[in-house]
Formats: structure tokens, C-alpha cells, sequence
């Protein structure tokens, strides 16, 4: 091969944050840890529900690759800690974290209540700030720079009707910049993906999305239909992206908004 075309990714070491689904189901977290594992690298499954963690695991045993699984809540500090110092003890560096984690609300500001607001706020950035905190260091002692994928939503430029993750999703926006700032010189690329909807279990086995149980056929199309291109985006497709900004390929790349939704954000249809 090309030694260009090498994603330089074989012997990399990379954490997962929510790396878990559902069942058998492709999540964004899942499809990334499978992919990356694919692309040669060492894989630490975060999640703070084990079973699910060590299901990936398998998915990625399976196909040949190396994975192991930590159980953490990674709203907690000590976890985030642990699950770093997991990985340097385990596999002897760390060059790769994909923050994944993330909940939904689809209520306004006058609906949506305290307790559930804070809550959004604490999971869906809290573990990409602790998780940071920890990987940076861990990836400049590594040696060879490192690559930070933070998951965030095209609600948070296009909020319709997901208020408070529409505002949890756009703050993840200005971390990824203002760390991509504070740590380029660092050799530190921290770069964000905006997925539009995708087909996981977190939309169609989650009671916590939308506030109901699974997904009738007629909600499923009209999220299929909301693409350009009439497709229904899957958590591959969000895995891929993040495989592409932790390569070599994307060297040259940080602070990168990257749009990962068939052009749903150029419609002018709602979603529902
Ligand atoms: N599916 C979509 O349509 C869509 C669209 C836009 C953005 N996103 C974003 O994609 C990301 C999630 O995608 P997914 O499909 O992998 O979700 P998922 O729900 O399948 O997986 C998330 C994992 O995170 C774990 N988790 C939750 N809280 C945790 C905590 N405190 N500590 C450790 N683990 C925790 C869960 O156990 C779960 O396994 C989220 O950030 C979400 O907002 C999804």
C-alpha cells in the first residue's frame, strides 16, 4: 500500500466514551469503537453499563480486533481518571478519545423541567470535559500528539423543538474550538462531529428520547426523508467520520465543525 493512504492508525490506542448500545444495535459510539479497532487500533470501551461495554467487546473479538471494556460513569472525575490510567496500563499509551456520550430532550424551556435540564447538562458535557482533562496529558506523555472527536448535533446549529440538547449540543461546539486552541501546540487535534438523525438505539429503544417508547414506521420516514440524498443516516456512518478526523488523513485538521446528516441541516423541512 501507499504508505500516504495509511490511516496510521495500527498500534494507536483509543478511548470510547459510551461506547455501549443497546442489544446487538449500531450505535455512534459502538460503530466508531468496531471501526477504529478495524483500522488497526487498540480499543478501551468506556460505559457505565457493563454489559453493554463488554457486548462491543465481543463485536470487535469477533472481527479479529483488540478491545477491552470499562465500566465507569463518566460524570464522575475518578472514573474518567481510571478509565486513562486504564488505558496507559493496559496497552501502554493513548492517542484517540471519541466523547460519545450523550442524552435527548424534545421540551421547551417552559415545559422542560430543572431536574431534567441539569441533567442533560451534566451528561452530555460533563464526561467530555472530565474525559479530556485526563486524555490530554495521557496523550502528550504518549508521544506522538493525539486526536479528541466530540459528538455533538446538527440541533445545535438548527434547534427545532429540542431545546435544552439543542443548547447542551452547541456548547459542545465551543469546547471543541477553545480546545482545539488551548492544545494544537500541544500536537493535539480536537475536532466535533454534528451528526443529523440517525438510526441507533438510542432513538429506537431509548425511553429517554422524545419521551417514548421505540419509533413508529411514520416517524422513521419522515427522518429518512429529511436527507437530501432520502437516506437514513446509521451510526457507520458517524463511525467512519470519526475513524477519518483521528487518521493521519486528517492531520492538518482541527477545530472542524464536520456536518455528518444526507444535508438534513439544508432542508427547510422540521424535523418531528
Ligand atoms: N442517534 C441520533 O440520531 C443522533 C443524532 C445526533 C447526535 N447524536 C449523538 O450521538 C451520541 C450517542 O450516540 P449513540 O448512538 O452511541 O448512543 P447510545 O445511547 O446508543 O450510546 C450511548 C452510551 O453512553 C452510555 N452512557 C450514558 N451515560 C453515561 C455515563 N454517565 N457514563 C458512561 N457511559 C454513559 C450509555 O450506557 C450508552 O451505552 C450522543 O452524543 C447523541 O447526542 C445522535
Amino acid at each position: 500500500m501507499n504508505d500516504s493512504l495509511d490511516l496510521g492508525l495500527k498500534e494507536k490506542v483509543a478511548i470510547i466514551a459510551g461506547a455501549g448500545a443497546k442489544g446487538d444495535g449500531i450505535g455512534n459510539g459502538r460503530a466508531a469503537a468496531i471501526l477504529l479497532a478495524e483500522a488497526g487500533a487498540k480499543v478501551v470501551v468506556a460505559d457505565k453499563d457493563q454489559e453493554l461495554a463488554e457486548r462491543t467487546v465481543q463485536m470487535i473479538s469477533e472481527r479479529n480486533g483488540h478491545a477491552v471494556s470499562v465500566a465507569a460513569d463518566l460524570t464522575k472525575a475518578k472514573d474518567c481518571e481510571k478509565v486513562v490510567e486504564y488505558a496507559l496500563n493496559h496497552y501502554g499509551r493513548l492517542d484517540v478519545l471519541d466523547n460519545n456520550i450523550g442524552i435527548a430532550s424534545n421540551l421547551s424551556v417552559v415545559e422542560e423541567s430543572e431536574e431534567y435540564w441539569e441533567r442533560v447538562m451534566e451528561i452530555n458535557l460533563k464526561p467530555m470535559f472530565l474525559m479530556s482533562k485526563y486524555a490530554i496529558p495521557a496523550m502528550i506523555s504518549s508521544g506522538d500528539g493525539g486526536s479528541i472527536v466530540n459528538i455533538s448535533s446538527i440541533s445545535a446549529t438548527r434547534p427545532k423543538g429540542l431545546t435544552t440538547y439543542s443548547t447542551s449540543k452547541g456548547a459542545v461546539l465551543s469546547l471543541t474550538q477553545a480546545m482545539a486552541v488551548d492544545h494544537g501546540g500541544e500536537g493535539i487535534r480536537v475536532n466535533c462531529i454534528l451528526p443529523g438523525p440517525v438510526y441507533t438505539p438510542m432513538v429506537y429503544a431509548s425511553s429517554s428520547y422524545l419521551n417514548q417508547e421505540g419509533m413508529s414506521s411514520e416517524q422513521r420516514s419522515q427522518r429518512q426523508n429529511a436527507s437530501l440524498l432520502q437516506i437514513e443516516g446509521e451510526g457507520w456512518d458517524i463511525g467512519k467520520a470519526v475513524v477519518y478526523l483521528s487518521s493521519n488523513w486528517a492531520r492538518y485538521i482541527t477545530g472542524h465543525l464536520m456536518v455528518v446528516d444526507g444535508g438534513c441541516s439544508l432542508s427547510a423541512r422540521a424535523r418531528g
